[in-house]
């Protein structure tokens, strides 16, 4: 479990050949997570959502600001689910998964095998990639990202190619792994629904990446996106988006 402590960061990316403009993509972020807690950012797109992630990650610099994710006073260890699942197509299932252990021993086997059942998939270990469908190689991804046992996990939208059934059935799978480990996560989304049906807590983003709100969650789990508990918190998300978008649409016609 980690704390991820960040205060006013700011990215601003510089103008390119093909892009002529400065943009502002995290226009002064504060934000402190701590704990056995299940995070989700979500904004609109280029709301910077992306650009928050990978400073966490440390595989992009702020341009001010500072970021420090630990884990009992050292930097903490991260797992990174993506957009796509990212397997090598040249190794089996259970091989993409040994692929990220330090040891190859029969425990980090067993491990593997464990986490690749958690996800419905160890009766397909010995399979390549090509022959899994996409729902199916992004749970490979998730299983992956859990098997390292990180301190801090992080997800940039793992669903949002995927058809809204798989997408389900992919949020299901991601509650059962997170209710059995609860890894400190930072899960980005653009989407409302599944937002309330895994976060303890919504951090809004606007466009400019500038946090608009910050909402607690508190629902039991595992959550059914069925359940009328659930449905109603998200229509109260969706109507405070939905002002957001509002707030953001009126600031750039007073300009
Ligand atoms: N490498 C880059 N160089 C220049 N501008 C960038 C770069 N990466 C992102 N941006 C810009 O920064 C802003 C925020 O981008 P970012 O990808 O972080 O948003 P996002 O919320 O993840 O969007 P999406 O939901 O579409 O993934 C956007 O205006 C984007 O065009
Ligand atoms: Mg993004």
């Amino acid at each position: 479990m980690a704390t991820v402590l960040i205060e006013n960061l700011t990215k601003i990316y510089p103008p390119t050949a093909t892009y002529p403009h400065r943009v502002q993509a995290l226009g002064g972020v504060n934000m402190s997570v701590t704990g056995n807690v299940f995070v989700a950012v979500l904004g609109p797109s280029g709301s910077g959502k992306t650009t928050l992630l990978n400073i966490v990650a440390g595989v992009e610099t702020p341009t001010s600001g500072s970021v420090r994710a630990v884990h009992n006073g050292v930097p903490a260890q991260v797992g990174y689910v993506f957009q796509e699942p990212r397997l090598l197509p040249w190794r089996t299932v259970l091989n993409n998964m040994l692929y990220v252990q330090d040891r190859k021993s029969d425990r980090s086997r067993r491990e593997a095998e464990f986490y690749l059942t958690m996800v419905g998939l160890n009766e397909v270990a010995h399979l390549y990639p090509s022959q899994l469908s996409a729902g199916m190689q992004q749970r490979v991804g998730i299983a992956r990202a859990f098997l390292v046992n990180p301190d801090l996990l992080l997800m940039d939208e793992p669903f949002s190619h995927m058809d809204a059934l798989t997408g389900r059935s992919l949020r299901e799978y991601l509650q059962r792994v997170w209710l059995h480990t609860r890894k400190t996560a930072l899960f980005v989304t653009h989407d409302v629904s599944e937002a309330v049906e895994l976060a303890d807590r919504i951090l809004m983003l606007r466009p400019g990446g500038v946090v608009f709100d910050d909402i607690p969650i508190d629902l039991p789990r595992p959550r059914n996106p069925d359940d009328p508990a659930v449905r109603a918190v998200e229509r109260d998300v969706l109507r405070r988006f939905d002002s957001m978008e509002a707030a953001v649409r009126f600031g750039a016609q007073a300009q």
